[in-house]
């Protein structure tokens, strides 16, 4: 195996939710790579059982759950088989989001819920059963939250309820990062751009051209000339789940290509 120095995260245990697919797998994937033993939490129960068989044979070991983050059960479920599993929880990560593409003059009460209670609300009580857990062991840890570059500045007409979400996810990660680092919890956040994932390639009705052209598009528009995968993220989340960044919370990285740079 080889030494990964302050970015090793051996003896750790981790929790990822919605790591079935996408930026979750990608950050587990990373994770188990890094020696970490990963709980794979996902509402596609069947999903995250074959990701876990994906990421089984790595240095750290992976157990998928069936969970649902808009059920505020789900956070200390996923703690406690984290802790069944491996002994403890060290580092949670909110990764589990969604974003249809609904202008806000055709939004109805009941999406802009939904999209809140998965994307702020399941984000947030994931985050209290972590810390709790995290403050009973007495052994500090790491809460990473996936949020968004349009947690900073809208990305196109449609993710008015989505933009509103991760701008909360934003705030949450600051506030409660202040709120827990008296015991040694640090909360920050990472904030992808375009990435290229499963999710992304769902949310539109578009033809697979129609979809290739505007990613085409849309990497355009990227100083660095490519949209991103799951790995840019992913490498990211290790930093901040290592002992590498044992002094930084409440922050946000920009993991964008430097699209928010144009
Ligand atoms: N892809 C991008 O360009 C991009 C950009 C910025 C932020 N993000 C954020 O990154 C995160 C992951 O996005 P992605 O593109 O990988 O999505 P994706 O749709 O490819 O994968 C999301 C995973 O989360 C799971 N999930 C959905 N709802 C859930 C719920 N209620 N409980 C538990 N799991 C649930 C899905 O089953 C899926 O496995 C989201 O929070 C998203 O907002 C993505």
């Amino acid at each position: 195996m080889p030494d990964w120095g302050p970015f090793g995260l051996t003896g750790k245990n981790a929790v990822v939710t919605g790591g079935a697919m996408g930026i979750g797998f990608g950050i587990a994937r990373r994770f188990i790579e890094a020696g970490a033993n990963v709980v794979i939490g996902d509402v596609n129960g069947n999903a995250a059982e074959e990701a876990a068989r994906k990421l089984q044979g790595g240095p750290g070991k992976v157990v998928a759950m069936t969970a649902d983050v808009s059920d505020v059960g789900a956070g200390p479920a996923l703690v406690e088989r984290c802790v069944a599993a491996f002994g403890s929880l060290d580092i949670f990560v909110n990764n589990a989001g969604i974003y249809p593409m609904v202008p806000m003059l055709e939004m109805t009460p009941e999406l802009f819920d939904r999209v809140y209670q998965i994307n702020l609300r399941g984000l947030a009580f994931c985050a209290k059963a972590a810390a709790a857990r995290m403050i009973a062991q007495g052994t500090g840890g790491k809460i990473i939250n996936i949020a968004s570059i349009d947690s900073l500045h809208p990305s196109m007409v449609g993710l008015a309820a989505y933009d509103a979400s991760k701008g909360g996810v934003l705030m949450f990660t600051k506030n409660f990062a202040l709120e827990v680092a008296p015991h040694g919890i640090l909360v920050n956040a990472i904030a992808p751009g375009g990435i290229a994932t499963e999710g992304g390639m769902r949310s539109s009705d578009l033809t697979p051209e129609a979809q290739q052209q505007i990613t085409a598009e849309f990497a355009r528009q990227i100083p660095l000339g490519r949209m991103g995968v799951p790995d840019d993220i992913g490498k990211v989340a290790v930093f901040l789940a290592s002992s590498a960044a044992d002094y930084i919370t409440g922050a946000l990285i920009v993991v964008d290509g430097g699209r928010l740079l144009k």
